[in-house]
């Protein structure tokens, strides 16, 4: 059994072909204060990722080389680059064609996460693109203005040896294929908001790495143990837009972070170093009603939060975004399954403030939008939720591992459903939707705060939480072609936390 759970389990022996062998790494005994893990590398500017404009893009899937140790080369694989990729921009009503070129040498797939799309555009499992050739997305934009991202998304196999196989996407995420989108419409328009690309209004991709001593990136060591070591890509080099230690100048102005967490299973509990108030302005799927005052953002992985941060008096300062992950014991991530950084507080990013900037934005808006509650009375099924029992003993969902042959769960066109996620596990799972946005309806019979008031793909499901989504089955009904509904840490969704379901014609 792998140690993805918390349980103490025999170790049977995992087949380790394919895995690189490694000479150690400092990051995998780190220091348990874990304050510092960017010790030694010598800071850098944030990059800020090229834009490709809509409605035509084209993306090339392809292997790179990236210095993230000074002199060390690793091995990586992007889009259109290097490492990660380029932002989509794209708009609201616009009929998008996105055109995905594979030259990474194995299968793979691109999915636009968060996106309304026909499950047959989707890019999931199904829509595996081969070696050397083109595989092309095209849909009506449908999506509200918000942050999203592309990513692989094959499924390998189904056991044990899943993880560390080339063709799993949490391999292939890891190796550096994830890149953001940005979608516009008149609401974005109209607001006045910060919107300059890479001045005001700032990609931010963050997520985590181990490294071997070479310098290339460590999936697993080579004497990892099954049973008694974490199944999880997780380090403690933490990298902004793919480099460590980075810096952002901005002007003393309001400021728009666009943060998504591509990380494989690390989860940030983001805050600033001096413990100011930001506003959380959109969520996934699209703005908030208005911004919400935070000082904490817990954000897992796959999510996105858009916020604001006001930097209006703070010329000449230096201020650090940060991971508040101290003290948070096992809240999230049960003991065994933890490295330094769960329980520790580390920099993610530094941000040096300058002078104010021409057509700065100098307010926090009091509004935003209107956002269309999905009605209770909507549901079809309000009194008997269509239940996720999320499970680690065995791994999967209703008691099921991902099965590519498997039609989980069949969805009438044209209802609103209810979903009942239950955790009864020891550790927090990102629930992932694909299809459309949902909303939070309640956590533990609550409703969910201010910043789960909006449009989501993910959910968080703390251990022994049950959390409850609406969703609208509207459009798009194909019986063959399905949609996936997942855990989105990256080692549980390879190794079977995940089921498909199809949207019908009632028959
Ligand atoms: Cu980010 Cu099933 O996807
Ligand atoms: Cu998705
Ligand atoms: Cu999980």
């Amino acid at each position: 059994m792998l140690r993805l759970t918390a349980g103490a389990t025999a170790g049977a022996v995992l087949p380790l072909a394919g895995l690189v062998s490694c000479s150690g790494d400092s990051s995998t005994s780190p220091d348990p204060g874990g304050s510092d893990p960017a010790a030694g590398i010598e800071p850098s500017p944030l990059p800020i990722p090229d834009r490709l404009f809509g409605p035509i893009v084209n993306l090339e899937m392809r292997p790179g080389v990236r210095e993230f140790l000074p002199d060390r080369p690793a091995p990586t694989k992007g889009y259109n680059g290097d490492f990660l990729g380029p932002t989509l921009v794209l708009r609201t009503g616009s009929d998008v064609s996105l055109n995905v070129t594979n030259n990474i040498g194995i299968a793979t797939t691109t999915h636009w996460h968060g996106f309304h799309v026909p499950a047959a555009m989707d890019g999931g499992p199904h829509q595996r693109i081969d070696p050397g050739t083109v595989w092309t997305a095209s849909f009506p934009l449908l999506n509200r203005a918000a942050t999203y991202w592309y990513h692989p998304h094959l499924h390998a196999a189904t056991g044990q040896g899943v993880i560390f196989d080339p063709l799993s996407t949490g391999y292939q995420v890891y190796e550096g294929l994830a890149g953001m989108i940005i979608v516009e419409d008149a609401i974005s328009d109209s607001l006045p908001l910060p919107r300059s690309y890479g001045v005001d209004d700032i990609p931010l991709i963050l997520q985590d790495r181990r490294f071997e001593s070479d310098g290339s990136l460590l999936h697993f060591p080579s004497d990892f143990n099954a049973a008694t070591d974490p199944a999880l890509r997780k380090g403690g080099h933490f990298l902004a837009n793919g480099v460590e230690a980075a810096v952002l100048e901005v002007g003393a102005q309001v400021v728009r972070l666009r943060i998504l967490n591509a990380s494989n299973a690390r989860i940030y509990n983001l805050g600033f170093s001096d413990g100011r108030t930001f506003f959380q302005i959109a969520s996934d799927g699209g703005f908030l009603n208005a911004p919400a005052p935070l000082t904490r953002l817990l954000l897992s992985p796959a999510e996105r939060a858009e916020i604001l941060v006001d930097f209006g008096s703070d010329a000449g300062s230096t201020i650090r975004l940060r991971s508040f992950n101290g003290g948070m014991g096992a809240a999230l991530v049960p003991f065994p399954l933890q490295d330094a950084w769960d329980n520790a507080d580390f920099d993610l990013l530094e941000i040096t403030v300058g002078a104010t900037r021409s057509n700065a934005v100098l307010a926090i808006p009091a509004g935003l939008t209107t956002v269309e509650a999905i009605s209770e009375a909507e549901a079809v099924n309000l009194g008997s939720p269509r239940p996720f029992q999320l499970a680690a003993n065995p791994f999967g969902i209703n008691g099921l591992r991902m099965d590519m042959n498997v039609i989980n769960e069949r969805i009438r066109l044209g209802d609103t459903e209810v979903w009942e996620i239950t955790n009864p596990t020891t550790q927090a799972h990102p629930f992932h939707v694909h299809g459309d946005s949902f909303q939070v309806l309640s956590r533990n019979g609550f409703a969910p705060p201010e910043n789960e008031r909006g449009w989501k793909d993910v959910v968080l499901v703390r251990p022994s939480e049950t959390v409850r989504i609406i969703k609208r089955f509207h459009d798009y009904a194909d019986g063959v072609n399905p949609y996936m509904f997942h855990c989105h840490i990256l080692e549980h969704e390879d190794v079977g936390m995940m089921g498909q379901f199809v949207v019908e014609v009632a028959p």
